[in-house]
């Protein structure tokens, strides 16, 4: 074809992306990888479980969902690995559930909520909620060029200045890996990653979002301080159950925020 023709294309595409993003926003998939951080979202959302499951028979993933403020909402959790009976945390069930709640329910947007690790030397302390401008792994170290790149895996979240402002939220970079400790060589990449939030799932939501084109978002709320003096496991379990209080508000302020929006409003 004639090159005005490929040009005519690549503007009914970027029409189409421009009425995407002023469409008001009508169903939102919540991501959160263990049940106490889900609980309380589930419970100030009034969600209810799932009787049917959406998911292929014999995952462990759980589904919740309901109507509020006039927002379809699916919040789904890994739920526990089906031989240890522990939260499924990590990026593989997050990649997982990721692609298949994106396939099953057709969300027009993403929110990744948990805990994450903080860094003091960046401004973070226990209890902060965060909303996040880029993501990458810390952990997938590939020194071959080009590879290293796909490794690190940085990715962009949707960009919502008017949430931040609203909310009054920190906004920081999350740097991701499957490790809760952190090696000397995830600390040098976490340092690269210029992050201030350190979790176990947020480049791999972001990555299969990327890949089926669903815009996301992240919220992180700190349960420990990564360079502190306390041990990071200590601190992590100490402080989960009050943080997850903070990250169930922050969540439903930010849905509080979306509902009635497009998002180009955010
Ligand atoms: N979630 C909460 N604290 C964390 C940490 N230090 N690293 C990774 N994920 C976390």
């Amino acid at each position: 074809m004639a090159p005005h023709r490929h040009g005519e294309k690549v503007d009914a595409v970027e029409e189409a992306m421009v009425v995407e993003e002023r469409r008001p926003i009508s169903s939102v998939l919540i991501i959160i990888a263990m049940q106490t951080e889900a609980v309380p979202v589930v419970n100030k959302l009034e969600l209810k479980e799932d009787n049917h499951s959406v998911f292929t028979s014999g995952v462990p993933w759980v589904r919740y969902h309901g109507t509020y403020k006039e927002l379809q909402i699916n919040l789904v959790w890994p739920g526990k690995d089906p031989t240890l009976g522990v939260d499924s945390v990590g990026t593989v069930s997050a990649s997982l559930v990721t692609y298949a709640a994106i396939q099953a329910l057709k969300p027009d947007l993403i929110i990744n909520a948990g805990t994450a690790g903080g860094f003091k030397a960046k401004g973070s302390s226990i209890g902060d909620v965060y909303l996040v401008s880029h993501v990458a792994f810390h952990d997938r170290r590939i020194p071959i060029p080009v590879f290293d790149l796909y490794g690190v895996g940085l990715r962009e979240a949707l960009s919502t200045p008017n949430l931040l402002k609203q909310l009054n939220l920190k906004l920081g970079n999350l740097s991701t890996g499957d490790s809760l400790d952190m090696s000397p060589q995830d600390e040098s990449s976490i340092i690269a990653n210029d992050a201030t939030v350190k979790d176990m799932e947020g480049a791999a939501v972001a990555y299969v979002a990327d890949l089926l084109k669903v815009p996301v978002v992240f919220v992180k709320a700190v349960t420990d301080v990564i360079d502190g003096d306390k041990p990071t496991t200590e601190e992590f379990l100490q402080n989960l159950a009050a943080v997850t209080a903070a990250l169930d508000q922050a969540v439903a302020q930010v849905v509080d925020f979306i509902s009635g929006k497009s998002l180009a409003e955010l």
